[in-house]
């Protein structure tokens, strides 16, 4: 998953820390169900079609709607790397609209950029807070603009009480953000059936490793250590064969490599294998049986300690004064005056944040957007995923008060 995470390794003075998932990991309890009220998800839409990135969902949606050569898409100038390559890989161009300090859609920019030959417009629910839909789509129905949502950081929620997701014409996800897997997206629509985009099994090798890099994902921060003993005789001879082909072997070895796509390691490429390939039977499996009202509670209830921590300290301001019902947050997003000092300070700590945006296409500065480029340097957010330990919260929330206090 293309993020940002802190890697430096902690200093040497610092007693021992947690070792903080940065995004969720598998455990028991992630199929434990939670009472509470249930927040409607993108897969509530009629259509659906489980892919293995948000990437990929775009391109077949814009696809979908026949984008082509010589057309353009509206992307917001506040966006992640891998949202421009499926526009620029259908030969279209992508027209980059304003976002204001809150991150929300300048709809007079967008107004403004409606021009011939404008296909669609990606409204981007940043950090599962939803854009304002009924603008948008009254915008978009008025210069005939396909809306798609883009619901990558809100695969749960609700506008005016329907799902995210269903407001669009299309709407795209990555479950991998929201689920403890390994890869993971979905193309949906309320409005569309999706009966040309048909996908097929990437293979035995691909769901092997969705597998393997599940569970030795979630063993590496000490979860499922019963499964881990259990499994602790094969892994090692895996290993061991695994070494043995690397160094024998090295071109079976790069090609096993390209078993999974590059989307699921930290990297913001569009490789177009994937547009026919179907989310990993486990993947999918885990989409069933994960509890999505655990999900969004324990997100909500670690927002909302996240956003105590640092309540009153100066220099810095959550990007959303509150957490409306209705909203699943994918991470805490913090503006920090100071961001690169305050950066620097929590990578040495080994605090796991992210940088969303932090590099935007090339062309799209401060001159096009100036919101966009402040956002861009100065957002620092913070896991708030189901799978934080009380533990792993309580020391996050404690550094980071450290990390900001005068
Ligand atoms: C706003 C936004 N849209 C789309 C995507 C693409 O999702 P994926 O990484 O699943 O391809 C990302 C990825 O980070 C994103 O942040």
């Amino acid at each position: 998953m293309p993020l940002s995470p802190s890697a430096a390794p902690a200093a040497q003075s610092l007693p021992a820390r947690p070792h903080v998932p940065l995004v969720p990991v598998l455990s028991g309890a992630s199929f434990r169900p939670v009472r509470g009220q249930r927040l409607s998800s993108v897969l509530d839409a009629a259509h659906v079609r489980l892919v293995t990135s948000g990437r990929i969902a775009l391109a077949l949606a814009l696809r979908e709607l026949g984008v082509g050569a010589g057309d353009s898409v509206l992307l917001p100038a506040y966006h992640s790397l891998s949202m421009v390559p499926p526009v620029l890989w259908l030969d279209a161009a992508p027209l980059f609209y304003r976002v204001d300090g809150g991150a929300r859609a300048d709809l007079d920019d967008i107004a403004a950029l409606c021009r011939p030959g404008v296909k669609a417009l990606v409204a981007t629910h940043y950090f599962g807070f939803p854009q304002d839909l009924a603008a948008l789509r009254a915008l978009c129905d008025a210069h005939g603009i396909a809306l798609i949502e883009d619901c990558a950081h809100a695969f749960f929620g609700e506008y005016t009480g329907r799902p995210l997701g269903s407001h669009g014409d299309y709407a795209i996800a990555s479950s991998m953000k929201f689920f403890p897997m390994y890869e993971g997206g979905a193309l949906v629509s309320a409005r569309h059936a999706l009966d040309r985009v048909v996908l097929r099994s990437a293979g035995k090798g691909f769901e092997a490793k969705v597998v393997l890099n599940t569970l030795e994902h979630s063993f590496r921060y000490g979860r499922l250590p019963a499964l881990k003993a259990l499994l602790a005789l094969p892994m090692r001879a895996k290993d061991q064969l695994w070494r043995r082909i690397k160094s024998s072997r090295p071109a079976a070895a790069a090609a096993a490599g390209g078993l999974a796509p590059a989307s699921s390691d930290s990297d913001f490429s569009f490789d177009t294998r994937w547009l026919d390939k179907r989310s990993s039977l486990f993947a999918r499996v885990l989409l069933r049986r994960v509890s999505a009202g655990r999900i969004v509670a324990l997100r909500r209830r670690h927002y909302q300690r996240l956003q105590a921590a640092v309540a009153g300290l100066p220099g810095c301001r959550p990007l959303h004064a509150a957490l409306p019902d209705g909203v699943c947050p994918w991470l805490f997003p913090l503006v920090v005056d100071d961001a690169e000092a305050a950066f620097a300070r929590i990578r040495q700590l080994g605090l796991p944040v992210v940088r969303f945006a932090e590099t935007l296409w090339p062309g799209v500065d401060a001159a096009r957007c100036p919101d966009s480029a402040h956002l861009s340097r100065h957002v620092l957010a913070f896991p708030c995923h189901q799978e934080l330990s009380a533990q792993e919260l309580d020391w996050m929330c404690a550094r980071l008060a450290e990390v900001l206090a005068p």
